[in-house]
């Protein structure tokens, strides 16, 4: 076969200014093409400053225009991929409360922008900055508490988990039905978890550390209440009327901060604010967690190379509930988390899909309206992970066995569904204790399947007894230390 001949310099010179034209540059627009000013800048106010911006937490800022003219390839690629606005939720039957997803059209629309050369159309009609609240949210805070000291950060390394521990310095109780936190160093933070802790043991654990903060969270014991997280961007809610968590006088603060290094040192010292209510909560909420305990007794055990690994849960309501929200977990090599709830007459609704889980974006998901779920609706949960060398959220390559564990590189995976009962407050209360005792239940009889089989559960009387015990003082759905040490001896030992 005869090769063509390769194009004589000639000839190139004559292409090279028609290939220019083709190619997208700074040339003049046509009269239609999107230009950064009418279309552009309105859009990623909208959709991308709450994190582009100064301190906003995103790498760069898309405020104006040379800002975006000079990323607009990157921009293309990535909203084209759905990465970016980051929003992981897709393709669950209920709305949820600001979703940051593009449309088709606003896609199109910011290619058809780049193609033609990034036009910056006429700056006069280009919007006003948004204005962002330099304060809170929410308004004036009821309870401003700040990092006691500052934590210092190196410029590189690998992401730092740490616990901060805050006094409140309540000296009643109180009800609290909002919370936002704002990073001192926005762009080191990448999420942060809050934690109330009654028992003094956050404390205990600071002081023990040398350096401010402490490494490792024991879960339970009160230290497992979990009352917010934080991912940038997120926008600060408070709790649907009438719900409200209660503050014990004295009660400390903990903020779980999973830091990710910027290149240069950082110190970083963040603040949260309460806001309270007047009235005592009218109806008690709680949260459904499947598989329970994180996955502890889900039997995570992710084979090196495995692409594919997935736990499953199921629970049945007793009673029925009205669910607003959901939160799901899952460290580096989770990949897809789905919620389900059939309903008793058949219908299945889709509550969660997440088909490409993000480590980085531990977001809590609001519905955009209630849902009533009756009684008898069976709840669903599918946790998968990629535990292979391909996926490049893998910490650990090349890969190793990995089992359920509270480090990060260890794996944790669940499903959060926040939801009250319903009817007045009595009937309300009552329903709640048995949605309790139904969960206790289930919890049991996973932690019992998990540790003997299924067929021994008779033999599981003692830990059934403790975990009901400690149910039933709290009931968080959290483990205490000896249950913990318990998860950790199955997970690390062989069965019994
Ligand atoms: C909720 C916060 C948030 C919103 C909203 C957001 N981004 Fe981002 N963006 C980030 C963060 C954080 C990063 C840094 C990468 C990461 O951590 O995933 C980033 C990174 C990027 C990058 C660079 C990635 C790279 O690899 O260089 C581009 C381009 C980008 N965003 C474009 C956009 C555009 C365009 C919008 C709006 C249409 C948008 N983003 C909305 C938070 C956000």
């Amino acid at each position: 076969m005869k090769r063509p001949a390769a194009p004589s310099p000639l000839v190139l010179s004559l292409l090279l200014p028609t290939l220019a034209a083709l190619l997208p540059g700074d040339a003049p627009a046509a009269e239609d093409a999107p230009t950064w000013s009418r279309d552009i800048a309105p859009l990623f106010q909208e959709k991308c400053v709450s994190c582009h911006r100064a301190g906003g937490g995103a790498p760069f800022s898309l405020v104006d225009y040379n800002g975006a003219r000079r990323r607009a390839r990157t921009i293309v690629e990535l909203v084209e991929r759905r990465q970016m606005p980051p929003w992981h939720a897709v393709g669950g039957d209920i709305p949820l409360l600001d979703d940051r997803r593009l449309t088709d059209a606003e896609m199109a629309l910011v290619a058809a922008w780049v193609e033609a050369g990034r036009p910056e159309g006429d700056p006069s009609e280009a919007p006003e900055p948004r204005v962002f609240p330099d304060e809170w949210h929410l308004g004036e805070p009821d309870l401003v508490i700040e990092m006691e000291e500052a934590y210092d950060l190196p410029a590189d390394g690998p992401d730092i988990y740490r616990h901060f521990v805050i006094r409140t310095g309540l000296t009643e109780e109180k009800y609290l039905r909002a919370i936002e936190f704002r990073p001192g160093a926005p762009s080191v933070v990448h999420h942060a978890l809050i934690y109330v802790d009654s028992t003094g043991r956050a404390r205990r654990m600071d002081e023990a550390d040398p350096v401010p903060g402490f490494t490792e969270m024991p879960i339970g014991e009160g230290t497992g209440r979990q009352i917010a997280g934080w991912v940038p961007g997120a926008t600060p809610r408070p709790l649907p009327e009438g719900l409200a968590h209660r503050l014990e006088p004295g009660c400390e603060i903990v903020i779980q901060t999973h830091f990710h290094l910027s290149g240069k040192p950082e110190s970083e010292r963040s603040r949260i604010a309460l806001y309270f209510g007047d009235e005592p909560p009218q109806r008690p909420f709680t949260s459904i967690q499947l598989p329970p305990a994180f996955g502890a007794f889900a039997g995570i055990d992710l084979a090196p190379g495995e692409d594919h690994a997935e736990v499953r849960d199921s629970f049945e309501l007793p009673v029925a509930v009205t669910a607003f929200g959901l939160q799901p977990h899952a460290h580096y090599r989770g990949k897809a988390l789905r919620l389900t709830a059939a309903l008793p007459e058949g219908d299945e609704i889709v509550l969660l899909n997440i088909p490409e889980w993000d480590m980085k974006w531990q977001e809590e998901y609001r519905f955009a309206e209630p849902v009533h779920l009756p009684a008898g609706t069976r709840l669903e949960s599918r946790v998968a992970w990629d535990n292979s060398a391909a996926s490049a959220q893998n910490p650990i390559v090349p890969p190793v066995r990995v089992r359920w564990g509270l480090q990060s590189f260890d794996e944790m995976g669940s499903i959060d569904l926040f939801v009250y009962t319903e009817g007045p407050r009595k009937k309300a209360e009552t329903a709640m204790k048995d949605l309790r005792s139904a969960y206790r239940d289930h919890l049991v009889w996973r932690a019992g399947s998990h540790v003997l089989g299924p067929d021994k559960l008779a033999v599981f009387g003692e830990l059934r007894e403790r975990a009901l015990a400690r149910f039933d003082t709290d009931g968080d759905g959290y483990l205490d230390a000896t249950e913990r040490a318990a998860a950790r001896a199955v997970l690390q030992g062989p069965l019994p």
